[in-house]
This record gives C-alpha cells, structure tokens and sequence, in this order.
C-alpha cells in the first residue's frame, strides 16, 4: 500500500510543545509521519526545550524531543527543496504547519517560498489536501490577516494557537494537548488528549470537589 503521511512543518515560532504534542499525537495514532523543521525553528527548539536537531543526526535528537521510537518516520531537511512533499505526485494526506510564524504564512500565502516547509504547504494547497495552520503570534498586523485570509479562501485551516479552558486542563501540558487534540480532530486522527464538551456547565472543573470538600469544614 502507499505510503501516505502527514507532513508536519515546524517553524521558529514560539510554541515548540504544540509540535510535539501534535507529532505525538499523531505517532501514538500509528499514523505516517514525515517531518520537516525550519531554520528558525531550531533556534525556537533550542530556546524552549535546550535540544537541537540535527539533519544528520535527525533519529537521535528527534527521538529525545519527542519521547517516542521515531524509526517509521520520514525527515526530510528543510533546505532540501528537492524533497519528497516539494511534489504534487508525492503523495500524502495533508499538512500541519504547527507552529506557524508569520513569516511562513506570507510566503505560503503569496506563492513566494523559500524552503521545503513553505514549498510543501504550497504544494499541499495547490492539490486542495489539508493544510491547518497553527499560527503563533500577537498581536496580527494586516497584511497577516490579509495572509491568513488568503490561505483559508483558498481552503486552509487557521487554527490561532488558542487553547480553551472547558476542559478542566490543571496545567499548561493539558492545555497544549488540548490545542493538539483540537488539530488532531481536524485531521481525523483519533486520540484521546482532552476531555470533549459533553453538554454539560463545568462537568470539566477540577475545583468542584474541592469546594464540597471545603463546605464540610
Ligand atoms: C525565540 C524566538 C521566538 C520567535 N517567536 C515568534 C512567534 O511567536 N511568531 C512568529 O511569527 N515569529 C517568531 N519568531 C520570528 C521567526 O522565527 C522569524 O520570522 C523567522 O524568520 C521565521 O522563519 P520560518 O518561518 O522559516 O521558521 C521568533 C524568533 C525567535 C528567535
């Protein structure tokens, strides 16, 4: 059968644990993954998680990011624009450019690209597959959401990296996973990193015990 992965783009935004919550997610799924890693977002990496990644030693510093036998996926450099997903014929489900800067999304939203990040997820919106775009940044200029307009006309997910409070999250990991767990329902991916809304007010709250807990005293 074809292989046909995910193309997950990491760029130097800040934000670093939503993609490796997301490459995760994803792993833990079974699903094929190919990963792509811009310049920027080394220094990123580097300045949230002290961890490098290297092209050539992509297995060892990817396996220790992420915590997870990275053996089945796919590395491709960033500079390398003679890549598999630089090609509509390579065939994959789609992508996630997690974390997005807004760099990356002005040169996807005009065509403009520079690396193999940005000329994947122009390829990906030229053969209309998946492309969600977690973006990182505060506050937007125009012409970003003048970009960001652009690429959802065009089909593409924006997914601000905006996590939500009604799931109980009682810390920042739980609310990272949140925002992963969301992109992942984007993807279709099954997995189980949030608590759904179910219908009900504060079914979530983590406090609630608590106070009954306190009016007792
Ligand atoms: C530590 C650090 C944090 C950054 N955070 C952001 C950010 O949150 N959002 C953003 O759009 N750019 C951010 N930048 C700037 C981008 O990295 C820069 O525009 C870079 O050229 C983007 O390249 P890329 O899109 O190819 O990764 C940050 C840079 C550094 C060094």
């Amino acid at each position: 059968m074809t292989r046909r992965p995910w193309l997950v783009g990491v760029t130097g935004a800040s934000g670093t644990p939503y993609a490796a919550a997301i490459l995760r997610g994803l792993i833990d799924a079974g699903e094929d993954v190919d990963v792509m890693v811009s310049q920027a977002a080394r220094l990123t990496l580097l300045d949230e998680t002290g961890r490098g990644v290297r092209d050539r030693h992509w297995r060892e510093d990817l396996s220790a990011w992420l915590d997870r036998d990275v053996s089945a996926l796919r590395y491709w450099p960033a500079t390398d624009i003679a890549a598999g997903p630089s090609s509509g014929s390579y065939r994959t489900k789609g992508m996630i450019i997690a974390p997005a800067t807004t760099a990356t999304v002005a040169a996807v939203a005009t065509g403009v690209t520079h690396n193999l990040v940005q000329r994947a997820a122009d390829v990906t919106l030229k053969e209309r597959r998946t492309l969600v775009v977690v973006l990182r940044e505060t506050p937007l200029r125009l012409s970003t959401l003048d970009n960001l307009r652009t690429l959802a006309a065009e089909g593409a997910v924006i997914m601000p990296a905006t996590p939500a409070f009604y799931a109980g999250a009682r810390d920042v990991a739980a609310l990272v996973d949140f925002l992963a767990g969301r992109v992942l329902d984007l993807c279709d991916v099954d997995h189980d990193l949030y608590l759904r809304w179910a219908g009900t007010l504060g079914a979530a709250r983590s406090d609630v015990e608590w106070e009954a807990r306190v009016d007792q005293h």
